[in-house]
């Protein structure tokens, strides 16, 4: 008898577990990183996009490109692609994301060479958001 009742606080506490595991259990489309939602106009915000395009020039362009594979992935049509949460993770966390997102892992391992974190703040990676948005509407 005690045995039994022991067994089935046990199963209590597994089940009450799986439960608190199962709803606290983050989107996994939206990668891993500091950005958990975030919400977007479906206007481009044009000055925003124009900061981000400075940044994307200097800190992205030598590996990635609009019209063809790189040594990064090709990233036009990358927000229809992604969620926006997802590609602003990347972009601040790519070590953790090829290490984790199961999308990112098979990137690294399709491009072999890891994506670089470059000190972005989370504002400069939510300007270049914008601007590969904006690109993705051309
Ligand atoms: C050293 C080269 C390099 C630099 C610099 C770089 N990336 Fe990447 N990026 C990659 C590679 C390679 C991948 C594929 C994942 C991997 O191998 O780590 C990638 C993946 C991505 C992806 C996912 C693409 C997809 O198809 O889902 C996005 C978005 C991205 N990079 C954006 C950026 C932005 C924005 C910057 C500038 C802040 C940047 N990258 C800088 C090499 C780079």
């Amino acid at each position: 008898m005690e045995t039994k009742i022991r067994s089935l606080i046990v199963i209590v506490f597994i089940a009450t577990g799986v439960i608190i595991y199962g709803c606290t259990e983050t989107d996994s489309t939206k990668g891993v990183g500091p950005i958990k939602n975030i919400s977007i106009d479906s206007n481009i915000n044009t000055s925003l996009s124009a900061q981000g395009k400075q940044i994307f020039d200097l800190k992205c362009a030598i590996c990635h490109t609009f019209d063809k594979r790189s040594v990064g992935p090709l990233l036009k049509g990358v927000t229809q692609k992604r969620k926006p949460e997802w590609i602003m993770n990347m972009i601040l966390n790519p070590a953790e994301m090829t290490s984790k997102d199961v999308v990112a892992k098979e990137l690294l391992k399709e491009y072999k060479t890891p994506m670089v974190f470059q000190d972005i703040k989370e504002d400069e990676a939510r300007s270049i958001l914008e601007y590969l948005r904006e690109k993705d509407k051309e």
